[in-house]
């Protein structure tokens, strides 16, 4: 390698890298999608007594709903784009939008709170709060808690009422370990982010009459299996991002949670019960940035028949399941 070699080849570098950086900030993560996917849930589980005794036509008394899923919204002044996009997507029809938490980054964002639902959905808008929601991230929480996890999170919860109430309203139900019953045939139960009690899960689970919709919100993915034991139909949760950084062939580079690379964002299935992990909106602003990996909103088609047995393929072991390799 000659004198001159390796001035090129380190500009080469910087430049190559600069430019990456300014495509993953600037240009992928303002590149929202709106997906669509179908999920079909089968009989009960747990919640409560389904004939499920295949006596049944297949389609009887199957309902439909549709649902969009928004999750790690990241709300802080300025916004521009990203409130264009959820004013568009909101203004869809649906029965339920939910919003599965990291809704804002700080107090800043309250003001777009009018932005976050155009239209209300014809059953429900249900939030609940994640991690940013409750903590006011500094630069060494975000630096040494990666080395240390002690260090993870600021040592206090900041207030969140202001976002409750902002969310409130604007129209939205945000659920803090609580559950709604809709005649329709669907009953919802949001999990606040400090977490909640196996049992306490499965309590208000376990309110919903038989046949219906299970349905449970959640920010991060932890302790899966209580979904699964609680005997939740479908369960939708966020906080992952999708990675952000996702390497082709290989999935995301960190999950941030108790789940595999390739399974950062996109239907899950683990037991009975479904899970659907949003790639999110956005991110915390000081590392918003994305590869492979665009924000995305989710147009969900739940096809629910209560009385259509599990099929034999679906059911995995529990004890296959159970993971214990993640510490928040
Ligand atoms: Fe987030």
């Amino acid at each position: 390698m000659n004198k001159k070699t390796l001035p090129i080849l380190a500009g080469s570098v910087i430049l190559t890298g600069l430019g990456v950086y300014l495509y993953a900030s600037k240009v992928e993560a303002r590149n929202y999608k709106l997906e669509t996917v179908r999920v079909t849930t089968y009989g009960a589980s747990g919640g409560g007594s389904s004939s499920g005794n295949g006596n049944h036509d297949e389609n009887y008394e199957k309902k439909i709903f549709r649902i969009l899923h928004l999750s790690d919204t990241h709300l802080s002044e300025p916004e521009t784009d990203k409130l264009r996009f959820l004013e568009e997507v909101t203004d869809g029809d649906f029965d339920f939008v939910v919003l599965t938490g990291d809704v804002f980054e700080n107090y800043t964002g309250l003001k777009y709170a009018s932005s976050l639902l155009s239209r209300k959905p014809k059953l429900g808008a249900y939030a609940v709060l994640g991690n940013h929601d409750y903590y006011n991230y500094s630069f060494f929480n975000k630096i040494v808690g990666r080395i240390n996890r002690k260090w993870r999170h600021p040592m206090e919860y900041r207030d969140v009422n202001p976002m409750i109430n902002a969310m409130r309203n604007n129209g939205w139900d945000v659920l803090l370990n609580e559950s709604r019953t809709h005649a329709e045939g669907v009953h919802v139960v949001g999990v606040d982010y400090p977490g909640i009690e196996p049992d306490e899960l499965t309590r208000l689970v376990h309110q919903s009459p038989d046949g219906y919709l299970k349905l449970a919100l959640f920010h991060m993915p932890r302790f899966l299996h209580t979904f699964v034991n609680a005997g939740v139909d479908f369960a939708l949760g966020g906080h992952t991002h999708g990675g952000q950084i996702r390497v082709p062939g290989v999935g995301a580079l960190i999950t941030d949670s108790e789940l595999s690379r390739k399974e950062a964002s996109g239907l899950i299935y683990r037991g009975n019960t479904v899970f659907h992990i949003s790639r999110g909106l956005s991110a915390d602003p000081r590392s918003n940035f994305r590869l492979f990996c665009p924000p995305a909103a989710t147009i969900i088609e739940v096809v629910h028949k209560p009385h259509a047995p599990h099929p034999d393929h679906d059911f995995v072991s529990m004890d296959t399941l159970r993971q214990t390799s993640f510490v928040d």
